[in-house]
């Protein structure tokens, strides 16, 4: 493949593209992506760079480019789950890879394999890259141990969600540029919320202001504030906290929305849902004290009329279509740059190295 897009270059920008290839395999360091407090902000970037060139290739009228084609992405999903799923499905066959879904409920999960098994089957039958969603917090990082495919953690319980934190930071960067010193505000359930502990990951990595906010019982434990001294055990990037929903959004730039995770609530954190909304759901009184062009954003699944009101999530504010657009070129950059493909400068698609056709 490489030699099919070399050709149609110049041999200068052949030369050029082989020094790219170089730097870029020098700065991108994963196997796996299993959260982003491992990434560096230039490995940021090169992600959400490589995004730049494949949302083009999402925007074209016919929307395929070969390449990754011969390589193999397995979608396990042991949680529900609709753009993600969708999305990495989209990615891959955008790029001409094969791809594969398998659910827990329909698979031999519901006979009694492990998680070590399926990959391991999986992995057998060729998967270059497995995409695993799970409700217990580490089960990507378990089968990266256990297998040489690319593992892509897709959400593990209330742990991580890297690749919704890359598609945050890519929107994000597409309207504001550079997001050091913006003021990113999250607001809801951060305690139950894997997309707020990657997104402070990658937020604090890319110099952003981070504010998150809920009540007491939905912020978790672990929390570090950015006007204290920093404590060894801290576990998560310094932020600032904030149990006032009113206060946290004054001049925001960025409020994200994240959805009460019902089906990870032990009972009692909430008086009642009532309650919640009334102190927490980001409605348009509550933007006011925004930032007067200030972005809106939710992951999805949304619970209108809890966390965030009607009239804001389909607001002029309001970018979380695009969001879901962005993720698919995210998720294209990520599927492409395991394989072991650069970015080749000059080239109409992208290519795949040597290295990359050698994985299997
Ligand atoms: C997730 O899977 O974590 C979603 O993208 C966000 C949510 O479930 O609220």
């Amino acid at each position: 493949m490489t030699t099919e897009i070399t050709t149609r270059m110049t041999a200068a920008a052949a030369q050029e593209a082989q020094a790219g290839t170089a730097t870029a395999a020098r700065a991108w360091n994963h196997t796996h992506v299993l959260d982003l407090d491992d990434f560096s902000r230039e490995e940021i970037e090169i992600v959400l760079d490589l995004a730049d060139r494949m949302r083009e290739i999402l925007d074209r009228r016919i929307a395929r480019v070969p390449a990754l084609r011969g390589f193999t992405v397995v979608n396990l999903f042991y949680e529900p789950s609709t753009r993600t799923r969708a999305s990495f499905e989209l990615a891959g066959k955008v790029l001409g890879a094969d791809v594969l879904s398998l659910s827990a409920s329909t698979s031999s999960v519901q006979k009694g394999e492990s998680l070590i098994d399926t990959v391991r089957t999986m992995r057998a039958m060729r998967a270059d890259a497995i995409v695993i969603r799970h409700a217990m917090a580490g089960a990507p990082y378990l089968a990266a141990t256990h297998t040489d495919a690319a593992i892509i953690n897709a959400g593990d319980g209330s742990h991580a969600h890297p690749t919704q934190a890359l598609l945050d930071l890519y929107t994000i960067r597409r309207h504001v540029g550079d997001l050091a010193g913006k003021r990113v505000v999250m607001v809801g359930d951060i305690a139950h919320s894997r997309v707020a502990r990657s997104d402070l990951w990658g937020l604090t990595t890319m110099g952003a202001d981070v504010v998150v906010c809920g009540p007491p019982t939905l912020l978790p434990r672990g929390l570090r504030v950015s006007d204290r001294p920093a404590h060894a055990e801290s576990a998560l990037p310094p932020v600032t906290i904030e149990t006032d929903a009113d206060r946290a959004l004054e001049g925001a730039d960025v409020v994200i929305a994240l959805r009460l995770q019902s089906e990870r609530q032990e009972g009692g954190l909430l008086p009642s849902l009532h309650e919640y909304a009334e102190h927490y759901q980001v409605t348009e009184r509550r933007l006011a004290r925004a930032n007067p062009n200030h972005l809106l954003m939710h992951p999805g699944p949304k619970n209108e009329g809890i966390e965030i009101s009607g009239p804001v999530a389909r607001g002029s504010h309001s970018i979380i279509e695009e969001q879901v657009t962005n993720g698919v070129a995210v998720r294209m950059a990520l599927l492409y740059l395991l394989s072991g493909g650069t970015e080749p400068p000059g080239g109409d698609a992208p290519t795949r190295t040597a290295d990359g056709d050698a994985r299997r």
